[in-house]
């Protein structure tokens, strides 16, 4: 049960994807499912799409609500991650609230640190596979052979519509004031590790795995 926490940018999906594959963990990424939400939609998607949009926070009720739904629905899965959740101290306690109902415990809390000049950089080469969600970037990680995906061989490719410059900058001015400052309460219960995020994405998942088998968690993840 881990937290990936770190800017807009930082790696969290591309981390949790690869802990994933590795120890058959279930991400739980708000922001894929607001994304979803909107594809569809639905309530909570139609009043989303605009705050996504300007790169401000959806309501944390609203986050919460839809952790609290898949925790629910993944009730057998080996361990979570949860990948941009909680982003306020309101979703921090919530969290830990919605875990003790369900007998869960948090193991650690992974701040990915990086460079925000380099983030800008990276969200605006960033794509996915449309069908899989598989994540690529423009430098950094092509798919092997040029248009098709390297896990479910879609042609198909999409961009997100917050990825452009005066998004990403409101979405780390939002990271800034409110994410960053729940730091201290994880740390004061002794869960932060934290990560050169700057490394190449499999030095990044290595030191990772590192944290993980460094703590008796790491034999229950
Ligand atoms: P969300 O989808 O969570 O976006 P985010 O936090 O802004 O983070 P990103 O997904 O942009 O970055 P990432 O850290 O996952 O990086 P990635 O691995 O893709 O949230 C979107 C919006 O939804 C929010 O703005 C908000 O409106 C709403 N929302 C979501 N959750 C919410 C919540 N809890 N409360 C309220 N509102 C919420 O990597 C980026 C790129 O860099 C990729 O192309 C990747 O290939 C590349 N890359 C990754 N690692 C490396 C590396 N080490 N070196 C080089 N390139 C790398
Ligand atoms: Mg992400």
């Amino acid at each position: 049960m881990l937290i990936l926490l770190g800017p807009p940018g930082a790696g969290k999906g591309t981390q949790a994807q690869l802990l994933m594959s590795r120890y058959g963990l279930v991400q739980l990424s708000t922001g894929d499912m607001l994304r979803a939400a909107v594809k569809v939609g639905s309530e909570i998607g139609r009043k989303a799409d605009a705050i996504m949009k300007a790169g401000q926070l959806v309501p944390d009720e609203v986050v919460t609500q839809l952790i609290a739904n898949r925790l629910d629905f993944e009730a057998h899965a080996p361990g979570f991650i949860f990948d941009g959740y909680p982003r306020t101290q309101a979703q921090a306690e919530s969290l830990d609230a919605l875990l003790a109902e369900r007998g869960l415990k948090l193991q650690h809390v992974i701040e990915l640190a990086v460079d925000e000049d380099a983030l800008v950089e990276r969200i605006s080469g960033r794509f996915t596979c449309a069908k899989c969600n598989e994540g690529y970037h423009d430098v950094f990680k092509l798919p092997k052979v040029a248009g098709v995906c390297d896990v479910c061989h879609s042609t198909e490719f999409r961009r997100r519509p917050d990825d452009n410059e005066e998004t990403v900058r409101a979405r780390l001015a939002e990271y800034r004031a409110k994410t960053a400052p729940i730091l201290p309460y994880y740390e004061a219960k002794g869960l932060v590790a934290r990560v050169d995020g700057m490394a190449d994405i499999n030095t990044v998942a290595a030191a990772i795995e590192a944290v993980l088998a460094d703590s008796p968690a790491a034999r229950m993840v």
